[in-house]
């Protein structure tokens, strides 16, 4: 700080946290439901929910059961979710068709939603990894994963989405050179209100192990991501990868894995000022959860804690499976 404080007793820091109405008349940063876009996992059937077991309390829906989820998100102000589809493995194949078929789960779903709730902001997940029989989000040959050939990929399964009637596409894949062959496509494709939420800084992280398992993907992938998802060693790359995604073509960006991450977060909105996410991903709500179950530490506390440390490190908003049960609190409707 430049300035001089003045000295005890003059200034005393307690004065003004004696009691809520003062801590919350001087809070620095508040949590809305309208901050939160709430991932879902869907999957093939008709009135299913499956949990998934190394993420207590999230299940695997079917689309019909997906309305109901987006009802609640409705209800709660929550504004935004995000699909992930559980894809079969018959339908995995090294070239990933079904990432671009017109009528593939999740494409589907866009549409039963779009007609039911079109003032709920629809984000999708563009990678390859649940389509392809390796795992990888991107095309396999000879064990390399290819680039180029992934980015045609990928702007076949993004201008589907678009097709579908997807507010957000959310690339997840870090191919080099995705955001504008995406934007370009969209632009020309006469989606020229589609928003693209980058996967700017993804790292090759451990804490995605349950979101595997959710999407069917962990006994699949063949080795790891270290060829394109970024080394959790790095800050100037991944400041180096926001400023060409935005460059290319991306309207907000964001960090992921989040709590671990809070000074890129932090990096990327002083350095960019665009609208920042961070991915509260699959491990960090496993690691909440089971410590809670255990009664270990304060599973709501926690919960509403972890989330409140993104706004202060300067995200404008949180991707968290904690959506709902964090909103519910906040509309103090539990
Ligand atoms: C795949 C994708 C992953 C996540 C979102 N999209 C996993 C991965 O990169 O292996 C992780 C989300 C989570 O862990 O909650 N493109």
């Amino acid at each position: 700080m430049q300035f001089e404080q003045a000295a005890f007793p003059v200034n005393r820091f307690r004065r003004l946290r004696r009691s809520e109405a003062l801590r919350d008349l001087v809070g620095e940063n508040r949590l809305s439901s309208a901050d939160f876009i709430w991932p879902l996992f869907i999957r093939d059937g008709q009135g299913i929910e499956e949990p998934i077991h190394s993420m207590p309390g999230v299940n695997r829906l079917s689309v019909d059961r997906l309305m109901f989820a987006a009802e609640r998100a409705m209800l709660l102000g929550i504004r935004a979710i995000c699909l992930f589809p559980y894809t079969d493995n018959a339908l995995k194949t090294p070239e990933c068709e079904e990432a671009w078929n017109p009528e593939n789960l999740t494409n589907r779903a866009i549409r039963g939603l779009k007609l039911k709730f079109p003032d709920l902001a629809v984000m999708t997940d563009v990678a390859l990894d649940p389509y392809n029989s390796f795992g990888h989000d991107g095309l396999v040959v000879d064990g390399k994963v290819l680039n180029d050939e992934t980015v045609a990929a990928l702007v076949r399964m993004t201008l589907a989405q678009a097709d579908a009637g997807a507010d957000i596409i959310g690339p997840s894949d870090m191919m080099d050179g995705r955001i504008l062959a995406m934007r370009t496509a969209l632009e020309d494709a006469g989606h020229k209100e589609v928003v693209i939420l980058s996967y700017a800084a993804k790292y090759a992280s451990g804490f995605y192990g349950p979101f595997r398992d959710a999407v069917g993907a962990s006994g699949v992938l063949v080795g790891d991501k270290k060829t394109y998802q970024m080394n959790p060693a790095n800050q100037n790359e991944a400041m180096r990868l926001i400023a060409r995604d935005l460059r290319e073509g991306a309207d907000m960006v964001m960090v992921k894995p989040g709590m671990p991450y809070l000074d890129i977060c932090r990096l990327a909105k002083d350095n960019f000022c665009v609208p920042t996410f961070a991915y509260q991903v699959s491990g960090e709500y496993a690691m909440i959860k089971a410590a809670a179950q255990n009664g270990w530490i304060d599973g709501e506390k926690v919960m509403m804690e972890s989330l409140l440390c993104f706004k202060r490190a300067g995200c404008d908003g949180i991707l968290t499976y904690f959506a709902p049960q964090a909103a519910a609190i906040l509309a103090e409707i539990r």
